[in-house]
């Protein structure tokens, strides 16, 4: 999605995980490897979910991911994430990433939306039913 309007970060919510992206993050094009960011989603959507299912939590599925605009590096790069739907063992959280550049004249960009889903595990990595 290019020429997005000028916005900001979320006012209502915290992000789950703040991080700079680096030098090492690059792709041969120069700008950030996109797996560097799905990494970053993985770990930020894991959040929420862990604390919904208070114990182990795995990754089932990556159901969307949408890149729409490219990282670089010494964005900030901020991850909110929220839990979108529950099931018997499921998480469903929802991330929405944002990179913060050019701190002199701060532009604020939403760069990935994605959602992911997670299945509580018991002590044998089998699905768990959620805790109330
Ligand atoms: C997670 C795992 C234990 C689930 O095992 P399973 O036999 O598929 O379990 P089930 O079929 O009982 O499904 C469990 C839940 O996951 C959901 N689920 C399974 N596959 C799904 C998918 N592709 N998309 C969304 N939800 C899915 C089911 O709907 C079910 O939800 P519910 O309990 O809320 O109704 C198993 O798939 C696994 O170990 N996967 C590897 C996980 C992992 O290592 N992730 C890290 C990435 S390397």
């Amino acid at each position: 999605m290019a020429n997005q309007e000028k916005i900001t970060l979320p006012a209502d919510r915290l992000p789950v995980i703040r991080v700079v992206a680096m030098p090492k993050d690059t792709n041969p094009g120069g700008s950030i490897f996109g797996g560097w960011i799905l990494s970053q989603i993985d770990t930020a959507a894991s959040i929420p979910a862990l604390e919904r299912a208070k114990g182990r939590v795995a990754t089932v599925a990556v159901n969307s991911v949408e890149f729409h605009e490219p990282v670089f590096v010494g964005d900030m790069i901020s991850c909110y994430a929220e839990i979108v739907n529950t099931g018997k063992s499921s998480i469903t959280v929802k991330v929405d990433v944002y990179a913060e550049r050019n701190p002199a004249n701060l532009e604020t960009v939403k760069v990935t939306e994605a959602q992911l889903t997670y299945v509580a595990l018991d002590e044998n990595r089998r699905p768990r039913v959620l805790p109330d």
